[in-house]
């Protein structure tokens, strides 16, 4: 009989398809998992909203070609991060909003924009843009992405180890991306060499700790 084993039965009842198991288990060891999936979908916002930022800030930063792949490196693996943790919503009887703009506005981080203004004829006012100021746009969002998961690994820790483990993935690949821009900042704003200390990716977004285990060719 299933129910004389020690896990053949607990808080949910046999059949019951309303509620899940894996999220009464984060529940008994203390993480609401409402409140928890919310969070997620507040930090998956901001990988992808950073995902379309950082598309516009990478091509502002014409004829910077090194500039340009470690941007683009950072670029993809947000949305690496956002395709990581988007199951886990759901899982958690969370969904994506429908309104893209519910989506955004809701991000955790603030909006990575091109940091100058448009122009009349609907582009933007290059004049005065500066490398350097892109590239401290970038590494304030690292920044921010780095504090988010460091806080959603705070709050799973030792409670929800499948969402740890997500988070603490992403929080390894946010501080490559941080030190990325500190170095290109550090040399471009203040000719300082303050080395990241990394390797090249293999491939462009290879993301090594959050797509090591790729779904499908995909992903
Ligand atoms: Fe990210
Ligand atoms: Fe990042």
């Amino acid at each position: 009989m299933a129910n004389e084993k020690e896990h053949g039965s607990g808080s949910v009842k046999p059949g019951d398809t309303s509620k899940r198991v894996g999220a009464e288990v984060i529940r008994e060891r203390g993480v609401d998992p409402e409140e928890l999936r919310e969070k997620l979908i507040d930090a998956i916002g901001a990988e992808f909203t950073t995902y379309y930022y950082y598309t516009n800030l990478r091509m502002h930063l014409a004829g910077e070609e090194d500039y340009k792949e470690i941007t683009e490196d950072a670029r993809l693996e947000d949305r690496a991060h956002f395709e990581l943790v988007v199951p886990r919503v759901y899982e958690l009887e969370g969904s994506l909003p429908n309104d893209i703009r519910d989506f955004a506005d809701r991000a955790s981080c603030p909006d990575a924009e091109v940091p100058t203004p448009m122009d009349d004829s609907g582009g933007f006012d290059t004049e005065d843009l500066a490398v350097e100021d892109i590239l401290e746009v970038l590494l304030e969002a690292e920044r921010c992405a780095i504090r988010t998961w460091s806080e959603i690994c705070d709050m799973t820790r030792g409670a929800d180890p499948r969402t740890y483990d997500m988070a603490q993935r992403i929080l390894n690949e946010e501080m490559d991306h941080e030190a990325w821009f500190i170095e290109l900042l550090s040399k471009e704003r203040d000719d300082e060499i303050n080395p990241a200390g990394h390797f090249a990716r293999g491939e462009p977004g290879d993301a090594p700790y959050t797509k090591n285990n790729p779904f499908n060719d995909s992903a």
